[in-house]
């Protein structure tokens, strides 16, 4: 049963989250901030961009943060604060209170199959990333060739037990955070290591400043090529646009339904998506310029970090030291991110179900835990299964490379799509006016015309271009005749 009534509640201050709420504005920026910033924007965001030629990808990833993501964030935030409840029951209460279909809660169902199936893969990366805390501290980098770098990454994925032994830490790390409540701790952890992962990202572009390759990885990173990007190279983009910001799924909405009454949110969504898109800017400034001093691939793929910074940290003065706490930094920015993926979940059986906070961390760890032995197997054993590959672009598609398809580049612009209708369409102009609270001059015309027609356009007109270029669908479109 949804724990508020149903009543319409005119005045959102009226009606109380029961998982309580952040201390301050201030809080909320930071526990968005720590889901936005993670492996996305330093693991994934140079690894793609490798993959899809740089600079017309970053230009394109660019353009969707601000004309996709910071509306749509907004409109996520808003929609968590207004219904103060599980992403499920906020879309089922103002479902209602709008008088529109009951069919909106599917939303949140949607978002948390998202948020499951992206962390168990999440969590495996980021047990890559733990390792990688003990290999740079230990010194085993020192001195070391590309190669020898690049060996001992493929000895790390080419053994499932210790993918599967990372893995499970990670998971646990996650719940302990989650059982506790995502309040607790976290606020003191963001504010401090956020700060000091961006610091010594700066230490790394230091480094990469005095590298050979420097030029070559900036013209990289920042010389558009439109010739070398594809129509999937444009749907992967704006798919990590929704991913960086941790939009589509719900994540953010359950951050935005603890967040006091009265805070500006344009103001938070807009300083969380410059900071989040700072530090993927600055992973990428760091780890081109080594790229290209040492002769490596770009579109190296999931491992490029992992086979480039070692031979920084290998060579660099007290780089043990400055690797070790790196990649503990990272895992912090992976873990304050972890925990936004299974919190609608979590949010979701303490409502619904009556377990405590610990019993449904519990549950939804395990379930989360076992579906990640696909990633671990995806890597080795199983290497060889592209379940796909009757589709071009999905030739060489393991079930990771799949898993992580689906969720960023379809289930969440989807859902980031109709969070943006239910908002802009949905949602009385007067609810969405009060809830915002900036007004009714410019900015909220503004934000109001980009949800209502911009941003839905922008995701529709993407996802056709690309499926355009999916062999199979032009094949059954070739066959009921209509391309
Ligand atoms: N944004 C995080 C990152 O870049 C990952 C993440 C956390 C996420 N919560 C999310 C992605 C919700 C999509 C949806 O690492």
């Amino acid at each position: 049963m949804p724990v508020l009534s149903n009543e319409r509640v005119s005045m959102t201050s009226k009606r109380k989250s029961i998982h309580g709420q952040w201390s301050s504005r201030l809080a909320f920026v930071l526990a968005a901030t720590g889901s936005a910033v993670g492996l996305g924007n330093i693991w994934k965001f140079p690894y793609i961009a490798g993959e899809n030629g740089g600079g017309a990808f970053v230009l394109v990833y660019l353009l969707c943060i601000a004309v996709i993501g910071i509306p749509i964030m907004m409109a996520e935030v808003m929609i968590g604060r207004r219904g103060r409840q599980s992403p499920i029951n906020t879309m089922r209460t103002l479902a209602e209170e709008e008088h529109a279909s009951g069919h909106w809660q599917w939303l949140g169902w949607a978002g948390v199959m998202a948020g499951f199936l992206i962390l168990s893969y999440y969590s495996v990366i980021a047990g890559w990333a733990l390792s990688y805390v003990f290999r740079t501290g230990s010194g085993l980098f020192t001195g070391l060739t590309a190669d020898g770098v690049q060996s001992i990454f493929s000895n790390l994925v080419n053994d499932p037990e210790r993918l599967l032994a990372w893995h499970t830490i990670f998971m646990v790390m996650t719940m302990v955070i989650v059982a506790r409540g995502v309040r607790h701790g976290l606020e003191k952890a963001v504010k401090l290591l956020m700060p000091a992962l961006f610091v010594i990202l700066l230490v790394l572009v230091g480094y990469a400043l005095n590298s050979s390759g420097f030029g070559q990885g900036v013209s990289f990173l920042f010389h558009p090529d439109f010739s070398k990007i594809t129509a999937n190279g444009l749907l992967i983009a704006m798919g990590h646009a929704f991913f960086t910001l941790s939009l589509g799924m719900g994540a953010i909405m359950v951050y935005g339904s603890y967040l006091p009454s009265g805070a500006s949110i344009a103001r938070t969504c807009i300083a969380v998506s410059l900071m989040d898109t700072l530090v993927a800017l600055l992973a990428g400034l760091a780890i081109f310029p080594i790229v290209f001093a040492n002769g490596l691939e770009p579109a190296a793929g999931p491992g490029l970090i992992f086979q480039t910074l070692p031979i920084a940290f290998g060579h660099m003065a007290y780089g043990s030291f400055f690797g070790m706490l790196f990649f503990v930094l990272l895992v912090f920015a992976a873990w304050s991110s972890s925990i936004s993926l299974i919190e609608p979940a979590v949010a979701w059986l303490v409502e619904n179900k009556g377990l405590s906070r610990v019993h449904a961390s519990i549950n939804a760890g395990i379930a989360t835990w076992s579906f990640g032995l696909l990633t671990v197997l995806s890597f080795n054993r199983w290497s060889d299964v592209k379940l796909l590959s009757a589709i071009e672009i999905f030739k060489e598609s393991t079930i990771f490379d799949l898993l992580d398809y689906l969720t960023a580049n379809i289930m969440l612009p989807l859902g980031g799509l109709l969070i943006a209708i239910f908002a802009a369409r949905k949602m009385s102009r007067e609810a969405t006016v009060e809830e915002l609270g900036m007004g009714d001059r410019f900015f909220y015309p503004l934000w109001r015309f980009l949800v209502r027609y911009i941003t839905p356009v922008a995701v529709s007109l993407v996802f056709l271009y690309a499926l355009r270029d999916i062999r199979l669908i032009r094949t059954i479109l070739g066959v009921i005749g209509i391309s």
